[in-house]
């Protein structure tokens, strides 16, 4: 695919000991056909020499904001380039973006070229952080992110490992692969689902036992989100229906947030008929309290409870009973459910593809609760297998949706 032959891409780099793979991004990204602009952050260049990367890219390499202007003349037509590279900019890559630049970015600070750029930039933005882990587990820093995502933003998660401080955890520079296909991915002028309404259910529900205590699990939404900010990215009007998460809402999407099983069975009765796709990535609890305390239970009152549980009704099998057997259906939508198993895997998602009379099941492992990370296999009506090697939920996001298109 040609997604980034053509295409201007300025990439910042800020000062982290990650800069080094910026170099090798560069090469990557040339080597599809891009034109890659450098801008470095006064600290990046305490880490790599400019001139490596004005080597690589074939491109001066711009830090100053106040450079004498005849120099600047003189080395291209570039004369304020905090304006002049940002117009020219198909898309702006921060890799790797260091916890200070992301908090810049995400208080509209502009106290150096970089950070001056990205205000006045025009096309997306993508940002790939790399730091320490406990700095990237700072919630000053995570609430950052958040803010940026919630401005349509996008990231490149980091990765989990051994980070150049010696400390293992989450905070290394993502792969370059990944880096390279969320850039294209974003350059792809796929719309191949405008026109299409596509109603996506995300997250855990909560099932109160009093007013303060619930029963829940552990899904993120991040699979969900993921799926409904690519369809919408791919032209689709989206329907969001989500539980309780903290993910900020997917910019254009229609957001409707339930909290139980039965807000969500409500809900997507409402909806349902107005979709052309239907991908139920929530994780809905199964089981829901037999009776509900008005008061919170007081611990001095008892030594201890039991709590009766019931089944909550089974959405799915509904919905496709209800949808495929209306004759008088508008729509025959295509109908995808998630299944999560902790084993038989494969044979219990089958049988749920079967009898809920799916279009597509996919089929994931108890690992991508709350993770960046997914490992699902996709399995059609006709029982044909997918599977998908281990990729971010944006990439899996991708991957479902390329099977409904199909
Ligand atoms: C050896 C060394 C490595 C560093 N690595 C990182 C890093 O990986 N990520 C990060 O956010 N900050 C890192 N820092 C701190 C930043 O360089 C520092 O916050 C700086 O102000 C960032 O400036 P900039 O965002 O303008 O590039 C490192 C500092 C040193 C001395």
């Amino acid at each position: 695919m040609d997604e980034l032959k053509g295409k201007t891409i300025i990439l910042g780099i800020s000062g982290g000991i990650a800069a080094y793979k910026s170099a090798e991004l560069i090469r990557l990204f040339k080597k599809e056909g891009a034109e890659v602009w450098v801008v470095m952050t006064k600290s990046a260049k305490e880490f790599v020499s400019p001139l490596t990367f004005e080597t690589l890219s074939g491109n001066p390499v711009y830090s100053d904001m106040f450079l004498d202007s005849s120099i600047f003349n003189l080395q291209s037509s570039i004369s304020m380039p905090h304006i002049d590279l940002a117009k020219r900019s198909d898309l702006f890559i921060v890799a790797p973006a260091t916890a200070n630049i992301i908090g810049k970015f995400a208080n509209g600070i502009a106290d150096d070229l970089l950070s001056t750029l990205y205000l006045s930039a025009i096309s997306p933005v993508l940002i790939a952080p790399a730091m320490n882990n406990n700095m990237y587990a700072n919630p000053v820093v995570q609430e950052n992110i958040k803010r940026l995502k919630g401005f349509n933003i996008n990231f490149v998660e980091p990765g989990f490992g051994e980070l150049a401080c010696g400390d293992k955890g989450e905070g290394r520079l993502a792969e370059l692969d990944t880096i390279l296909s969320k850039a294209k991915w974003l350059l792809a002028a796929k719309k191949d689902l405008s026109g299409k309404t596509v109603l996506v259910t995300a997250g855990p529900t909560h099932e109160a036992i009093d007013p303060v205590r619930v029963i829940s699990n552990s899904s993120s939404g991040k699979m969900g989100y993921a799926v409904a900010s690519a369809a919408r990215r791919r032209g689709a009007e989206v329907i969001l229906i989500s539980g309780p998460t903290s993910l900020p809402v997917p910019s254009g999407v229609r957001f409707i947030s339930i909290k139980s099983a039965s807000d969500m069975r409500r809900e997507i009765l409402k909806e349902v008929k107005k979709a052309d796709v239907i991908i139920m990535t929530a994780a809905v609890s199964d089981f829901t309290p037999e009776n509900y305390s008005e008061k919170k239970i007081k611990k001095e009152d008892t030594e201890g409870i039991t709590v009766k549980l019931k089944k909550n009704p089974d959405i799915l099998s509904e919905i496709t009973s209800k949808l495929r057997n209306t004759q008088s259906a508008i729509r025959n939508p295509i109908i995808v459910g998630f299944a999560l198993e902790t084993d038989g895997i494969i044979k219990n998602a089958k049988k749920k593809l079967r009898e809920k009379n799916l279009d597509f099941i996919v089929a994931n492992s108890i690992n991508g609760f709350g993770s960046n990370q997914n490992k699902v296999t996709i399995i059609d009506k006709k029982g044909n297998l997918y599977d998908i090697p281990q990729m971010s939920k944006d990439g899996v996001a991708e991957i479902i949706l390329d099977k409904i298109v199909k």
